[in-house]
């Protein structure tokens, strides 16, 4: 049995400790707003952050977050739209949506670190981030224009 902290809430999780943390948000916990893109560490759809920190949950082993606290793009929206959120719907940011969930996390990562991160901050940033849809010049101006929402 696994212990750590999801979305400010205790769990125990009863899988090996090698499994995959996307599986055991996704397939044990119902949290679904994380996204399984290539399993393999490239394309960011499945980012969270641990313990602050933008990690990608695929090649993030279950042990890892043993006693950490675990938040996903649903932890974010606890209270409504996070400034990144918010900025991507008013830009109208995403097309299919779904490299969003781990542009949302990487991005207020990123606004937390450094509120003041300017374009090529951000782009660097959202490198490891993949949009299929070719959206991303969009939503590097949403999370540029999210700085003024950021409190
Ligand atoms: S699904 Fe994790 S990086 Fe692609
Ligand atoms: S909006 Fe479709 S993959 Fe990014």
């Amino acid at each position: 049995m696994t212990t750590l902290t999801v979305n400010g809430e205790p769990v125990e999780v009863d899988r090996p400790d090698d499994t995959p943390l996307l599986t055991v948000l996704r397939d044990a916990l119902g949290l679904v707003g994380s996204r399984f893109g290539c399993g393999q560490g490239l394309c960011g759809a499945c980012t969270v952050l641990l313990d602050g920190k933008a990690v990608q949950s695929c090649d993030t082993p279950l042990w890892q977050a043993a006693g950490a606290s675990v938040v996903t793009v649903e932890g974010l929206a606890a209270d409504g739209p996070n400034p990144v959120q918010q900025s991507l719907i008013e830009h109208q940011a995403a097309q299919c949506g779904f490299c969003i969930s781990g542009i949302v996390v990487r991005a207020t990562a990123l606004l937390d670190e450094n509120p003041a991160a300017d374009a090529e901050q951000v782009a660097a940033a959202l490198e490891r981030n993949l949009c299929r849809c070719g959206s991303h010049q969009r939503i590097v101006d949403a999370v540029l224009a999210a700085r003024r929402l950021t409190p």
